[in-house]
This record gives structure tokens, sequence and C-alpha cells, in this order.
């Protein structure tokens, strides 16, 4: 469509159901009608699908059948049809054995939901870690205009003067409990204290992350990101999109016309000044190659090396969601970052970037730090390489014990995950401090869907020795509010023959972090002699989505997609008989 149209009601998507005389046309309305809808409600109208990802279990969600009623309220003040649409959820605790095995699934669901139903538009209401990724590749991948609309962080968390972070506290607080140093009492206060409201993890943990992402791909309303959920602003943002999305039917502003490349520099720019989860880099890869954009991790270490650490949030800093916001939020980042953006990439409201966030302050220095005080002077994440990751793997310097971004120590090597919990308990498990806690069988295939193990404990007696830090290495994801000297992500995995899969307990492993080093010291000979001698172990599943998992997952480097749902050619309109 020519830039500058508007569409007529002719050339809705939805008008083919609805706006047509014939048999299946009168299908349609006639079960509307049953539904107790009126001409009124259709005619010449957009339909927008508001694909909601709320469940009676998913916490960070609860507050989303309120939000699809005042998206709804939008819609309707701006003369559109709204449908709402539930989608899988995804609560990241309670959804076992990880989100990450449905993340696809969600976007798989995402798209075709739009695909199937008479929809012009989509308003997607998640937040939860997984979900706002799957929300977006599904939309992206279905090309129909769509607006983000984040479900937002919780409250603060509070427990005796202290403020508590999800996540970050738990593991802090964990560790001082095994070692008797909080009582069973004190740790039920805690259990009490540290989710107070609705809302996602309020830490700079793959929600928050993903959230803020979306943002800088100027995917949400401008600001939407750090609305606390619990604010009477995020009802009115939830509204404030319903009113937009209908304008961009109109406009065709579809995901195409709002992503670009300076769109997902953008976001990984704004990831690495937030010190934001490691989880976002396998997200974002995943939109980008949705969108038909190639990205590489070694776009991530480029750009994480240009951009400092500036928003002092857990677990790389010391504040929360809630500061955030009221330290002036996204926008006010975004504009601290200046020139380092590119300001003319576009975003959902019709604005660009730079317009978007003109008017956007810093209220709290200490919050959003100037960039010559960053806590960290380059970006949240370094992409390591070596022997043991041809493929690479990541690493949040920020995050762990500084002695430990450059050091050389003994494997100490787990098969798999029960192996790991079971061994890392012992008392008489022979470790030091200068180990490398080795963790096999995590990644996309092996885990399957990589669960988040890799802030591998440490080992229960050097916890007593008031070991808080160690490197940790594995083919796993590590949960955003996680923190240490873990290697992330590794590939190509190791139930795949990775070379993960080759080490053993007392090789020596070298990393730095200034030269992104990953390096296993076993000659060549030895590892050729290894490799030959390996044996796959059987997959896991033998059928259903599991074995679809399986089968089609791709690896860390490459987002994690299935093969068949990265951009490719496009999927027919459905036939309306
Ligand atoms: Fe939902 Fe952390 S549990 S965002």
């Amino acid at each position: 469509m020519a830039k500058g149209h508007r569409k007529t009601p002719e050339e809705l998507r939805s008008h083919r159901w609805l706006g047509v005389q014939d048999l299946r046309s009168f299908g349609h309305r006639s079960r509307l009608r049953q539904m107790g809808y009126d001409a009124v409600d259709w005619a010449g109208r957009p339909v927008i699908g508001i694909v909601n990802t709320w469940s009676d279990i998913n916490q960070c969600h609860a507050h989303l059948r309120a939000r699809a009623e005042d998206v709804k309220r939008g819609v309707l003040q701006a003369g559109g049809f709204p449908i709402e649409l539930p989608a899988i959820s995804l609560s990241e605790p309670f959804v076992k054995p990880t989100t990450m095995l449905y993340r696809n699934f969600l976007a798989m669901e995402t798209e075709e939901l739009l695909r199937s139903h008479p929809i012009d538009g989509a308003i997607l209401l998640g937040g939860c870690d997984k979900t706002t990724p799957g929300l977006i590749m599904g939309a992206i991948s279905m090309g129909l205009p769509a607006i983000f609309v984040p479900a937002g962080p919780m409250l603060r968390g509070y427990w005796r003067g202290q403020t508590l972070g999800s996540g970050s506290d738990t593991w802090k607080y964990w560790d001082e409990k095994r070692t008797g140093r909080i009582t069973e009492a004190q740790w039920a206060e805690i259990e009490n204290g540290i989710a107070r409201s609705f809302g996602t993890c309020m830490t700079m943990g793959t929600a928050a992350t993903m959230m803020s992402i979306a943002e800088a791909m100027g995917m949400t309303l401008p600001g939407a990101s750090a609305l606390p959920a619990a604010d009477s602003g995020h009802p009115r943002m939830a509204a404030a999109a319903g009113r937009r999305i209908v304008d961009m039917v109109w406009e065709d502003l579809t995901p195409a016309a709002v992503l670009s490349p300076a769109s997902f520099d953008n976001a990984i720019k704004v990831h690495m000044a937030l010190g934001g989860s490691t989880n976002a880099i396998i997200h974002v890869i995943a939109m980008a190659r949705r969108a038909g954009i190639a990205l590489s991790l070694e776009r991530f270490d480029q750009l994480s090396r240009e951009v400092p650490v500036i928003a002092n949030i857990r677990p790389s800093g010391a504040f929360l969601m809630e500061d955030f916001y009221y330290a002036g939020g996204l926008p006010a980042l975004m504009k601290m970052l200046g020139d380092r953006l590119d300001g003319g990439a576009m975003t959902v409201s019709g604005e660009t970037l730079s317009d978007a966030i003109a008017d956007a302050a810093v209220y709290n220095d200490e919050v959003i730090l100037p960039l010559d005080k960053a806590i960290y002077a380059e970006g949240a994440t370094a992409v390591l390489k070596g022997n043991l990751a041809p493929r690479g793997a990541v690493m949040k310097p920020s995050a762990a014990e500084p002695r430990l971004r450059q050091h050389r120590g003994p494997a100490l090597v787990f098969r798999d995950y029960n192996h790991m919990a079971a061994e890392v308990e012992r008392e008489d498990l022979e470790v030091t401090p200068d180990h490398v806690l080795v963790l096999q069988n995590a990644g996309p295939k092996g885990g399957p869907g990589m669960p988040e193990w890799g802030m591998l404990p440490i080992p229960r007696k050097l916890v007593k020795a008031g070991v808080r830090d160690m490197l940790r290495i594995s083919d796993a994801r590590m949960s955003g509010t996680s923190y240490g000297a873990c290697i992330l992500h590794v590939a190509p995995e190791s139930f795949i023959g990775g070379p993960l899969a080759l080490v053993r307990t007392g090789d020596h492993i070298e990393v730095d972090v200034s030269r992104r080093l990953l390096h296993l010291h076993v000659p060549d000979e030895e590892l050729a002699r290894r490799r030959a001698e390996w044996k796959p172990l059987p997959p896991r599943y033998e059928r259903g989505y599991g074995a679809m998992f399986q089968q089609h997952i791709g690896q860390a480097d490459e987002g994690c997609d299935f093969d068949f749902l990265e951009s490719g050619a496009p999927v027919p309109e459905p036939e309306i008989h």
C-alpha cells in the first residue's frame, strides 16, 4: 500500500469475512448476532484481536483480564471492534520443565490465531519472560499491525525494612538459609514479602529486559515497559494502545514497517545499558530472524563494547523496576544514550524513536546513571568463543566477581542436572573455589528446552566456607534475576556432540573476558579421540510436542526457533469457503 494511504473499509482483512454478501458471510454475521452483536459493532470497523496470555495460574498476568477490558474500551473509543483471543500463558515458575519449551508454541499459536480469524490488527498482552518474545515473534510472522502491551513489573518486595528483588534475593537468602544464617521463620517472612502485587518480576530479569527491548524496538507505546502493573497509569496505557491500534490498521503500520536493522541494534544497545538478562540474546536473534534480519552473536559483542551499563537495577545494580519508573523509565535511559541509538527508527506510535522520547528526562541519577558513572564500562553481555564454544557462549561480566573474569582452573563435570544437584550437596566433594563447574546436556535439545540451570549452585561445603561465586559453564540458560560468573548458551550444545560433551573432570579451562576467550586446555588429538568415543544419548521424547521440539529446535546462537517457523516463504491467507 502506498505510503500515506489510509485503508478503506473494503480493504480491511476482516471485510472478506464480514463485509461481502454471500453464504459464508451470512454464516459469520449470523454467528456474531448469536453472541449479541449487531451490524453497528462490526460494519466498516477494524477488528482488533487482543491476544491475552492471562490464566488463573500466571501470577504475573493476574491483571490481564482487566487490562483486556481496558484495551477494548480504547478500541471502541477509536471505532474498532475488539475480540479477545486467549493464548497459552507460560507462567515462568509453574510451567515445567521450562517455559522455553513453549515459547515457540506461543509464537505459533499467536500467528495462527491472527491468521485464522477475521482480524485486522492485534494487541499482544504479555510480559512474563517468554511471553514477550513468543507473542512478538508470532505477530511479526503474521504481519498485521500489532502493539505489545507489557504486563509491567510488580511492586518492590519488602521484608523487615529492606527491599526484596524477585529471584535475586531468593537465591541470596536461600544460600543464607542453607548455611543456617537465617531461620525457617525468617525464610517464611521472605516468602510473604517478596511478591506484593500482580505484575512481572521487578528486577532486571528476563521479563523486564524483554519488555524494555520490546519498547526499544518500537513495538510498545513510548514509556510502557517500566510502568508498574499496579499503577493506575497501566490501564490508561492499555486503553491508549487500544485506541492507537485502530489507527495503525487504517495506516497499515505493520511490524515490517516498524522494524528495521536499526530497531534491533537499538534493542541490543538498550539491553546492554540495562545490564539485561542473557536470555534476551536468544529472543532478540529469534525475533530478528522472524523479521528477515540476520543478527549474529558477534553483533551483540560488538555493540556491548560501545554501551556501558547505566541502569542501577538488580541483579547488576541496587534498585528495582519501580525505582526505574520513578527515575524516568526507559525513555529517560534511551535519552541518556543519545546518539548511540538510531533515533530515526520507527515506533508503533507513528513517531520516530527520537520524537517519541523527546520529552523524557532522568529524575534520579542514582538509578539511571550518567554515562561517565556507569556500573560497568562495557555492556551487559560478553560473547566468548574458543575450542569449547566454537559457535559462541555468553556471559554477564557485570554480575560476576571481577577475579573470575580472567581465570584458569580444573573442571568438575556433571553429566546432567540430577547428577549435579546430588553432587553439590556432598560435604566430601573434592572441589575448591578455583574449580570450574561444568554442566552437560542442558541445551536446546539436551534439556530439552535449555532450562535455566546455568547458575549452578555453589557446592554446599564452599558456601559454608563463605564462597559466593565460582566459574560455571553450561549449554543451559540462566534466569535473568541470577548472577555470578556463569558462562551460558555454549554452542553447539553437548547433547549433539559439541565440545562441552568432551570435557572431563580435571581438564583445565581458561576464561578471559577481555579477550573473549573460552579455552579447554586439552590437545586436539586427545579431543579427537574422545569425540570418536562419544555416544549420543537417546532423545527424551518419543512422541508429542516434545518430540517435535527436539527435532526442529535450533541452537542458541540461532535464537532457538523452530526451523520451519523462521522467516521464509509467506504463508497463504486462508481461503474463505
Ligand atoms: Fe513472571 Fe518472573 S515469574 S516474570
